[in-house]
């Protein structure tokens, strides 16, 4: 017989957990992010969260270098955040999308249709950075459906992307790094060019685009899109490429009539020094995906949002409507908080910011490139990377920089930083000399 949860004693409204219940139980009974339910990974208990600084249950307080996955720009516990989300609770916090709208959604949408490329003016709200991926690679596929090229259904993409983890998006994602390969025979198979191969500051080079040209001239009549992450691939490597080869992933979708899907999830707002990647080589994507820092981290919510030719060419078509409808599409909440978040962040010298932050962790991370044991260093905007020759041991890499009072998620062979926008300067030195302190004990 199952245990009744409401009476359950662990987990009655009435019980304190103390902290090792708390650990025992979240052990006993939950995933944690590609974790081992069976050799389950230390996981440290936060309590609390303000400004750049994670407080754990033993009262240690712990400098922010995650931002909780390129999500928080503006800290925690944010006075305007939560304010905005306060005010949105007492009018309602859901209410379904069809065939209703509300201001939070209206004024979301114009606010993003606003600040990206011009030719992108039509929103389609989503939950997650994946399903955000989900629902471009569907309205790419259905537009050539409804304008009659139902040949046009498979993608291209560059290897090291990552695009999410749900089906359609795992088919984009690196089939090496990405560790989807078991999936293989299950996921739409699609085309896969080298990962761009000239760094941000290269000099640009038509050679560093050649696997990408060979693979859209085979593969065009076939192509529904392009997908990739403009500028920095993040999860895939953290690797920061040409702005010219994107520009000439463009001029090169153009000429073989291929849409192409920006998936700026990680980019956007502001993270690689300009509000969207694609700013840095001056393009505009027929479909862009937003997500992560779209609500300053505070509620999981996406975007995905598509230029006329798009919209009109599905809409026109045999089903007349985009088949697609989440539950929870365009959140009151977390539009209002998305909103609130959007216009703080344009209201301040985001740009000044992020530049001091590039200063600063270039300075700060470049005695790790003396190392014997570190193959670069790079920074870019607010992210700031060591790589290193060997994979690194998270876990203990991880306790060592707790003990610091430092919060970083290292994995593979990267040490590496994406800390809120408004952290301080000496946050910022101690989190720089505790990777560099990493790195050396490697
Ligand atoms: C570029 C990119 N696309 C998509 C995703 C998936 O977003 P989510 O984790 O919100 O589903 C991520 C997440 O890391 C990402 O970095």
């Amino acid at each position: 017989m199952f245990a009744d949860p409401i009476l359950s004693p662990a987990i009655s409204p009435m019980t304190e957990l103390t902290t090792d219940q708390l650990l025992q139980l979240d052990k006993d009974h939950i995933w944690h992010p590609y974790a081992s339910m069976l050799d389950a990974p230390p996981v440290y208990p936060v309590v609390s969260a303000d400004g750049v600084r994670l407080k754990l249950a033993d009262g240690r307080e712990l400098i922010d270098g995650m931002g909780s996955w390129w999500s928080v720009i503006h800290g925690y516990n944010h006075p305007v955040l939560n304010e905005a989300a306060q005010a949105q609770l007492a009018d309602m916090s859901h209410v379904m999308f069809g065939g209703i709208t509300h201001p939070p959604a209206v004024k979301l949408a114009k606010l993003l249709v606003d600040i990206t490329p011009p030719s992108l003016n039509k929103v389609f709200f989503a939950d997650s950075g994946s399903v955000a991926v989900e629902v471009a690679i569907k309205m790419a596929i259905q537009y050539w459906y409804s304008i009659g090229q139902k040949q046009k259904h498979k993608l291209l993409t560059v290897r090291n992307g990552y695009h999410g983890d749900t089906f359609g998006a795992m088919a984009t994602c690196d089939p090496v790094t990405g560790m989807h390969h078991m999936f293989s025979d299950v996921l739409p198979q699609h085309y896969f060019a080298d990962a761009p191969a000239c760094r941000f500051e290269d000099h640009f080079e038509e050679a560093h685009i050649e696997s990408f040209k060979q693979q859209i001239a085979q593969h065009h009549g076939e192509l529904a899109a392009v997908i990739l992450e403009p500028i920095v691939q993040g999860t895939g490597g953290m690797r920061f490429y040409a702005p010219a080869y994107l520009k000439r992933v463009r001029e090169l979708c153009d000429q073989y009539d291929v849409l192409l899907i920006a998936d700026e999830i990680a980019t956007g707002f502001g993270r690689t020094g300009k509000l969207f990647a694609c700013e840095h080589a001056a393009i505009e994507p027929d479909i862009l995906c937003l997500g992560k820092a779209l609500t300053g981290g505070y509620l999981s919510m996406a975007a995905t949002l598509c230029n006329d030719k798009i919209a009109r060419g599905i809409c026109e078509g045999e089903a007349g409507v985009f088949m697609h409808g989440p539950t929870f599409m365009a959140n009151p909440l977390a539009c209002a908080i998305a909103y609130a978040s959007t216009t703080l962040l344009l209201s301040q010298d985001w740009q000044g910011n992020v530049q001091r932050m590039q200063r600063q962790l270039q300075s700060g991370l470049a005695p790790a490139a003396e190392l014997a044991t570190v193959a670069d260093v790079r920074v870019l905007g607010g992210i700031g990377v060591i790589e290193m020759k060997q994979p690194v041991a998270m876990a203990s890499i991880q306790k060592t920089l707790v003990d610091q009072g430092i919060w970083l998620r290292p994995f593979g062979r990267l040490i590496y930083t994406i800390a809120p926008y408004v952290i301080g300067d000496d946050d910022l030195t101690r989190l720089t000399q505790g990777m560099v302190a990493a790195a050396a004990s490697c």
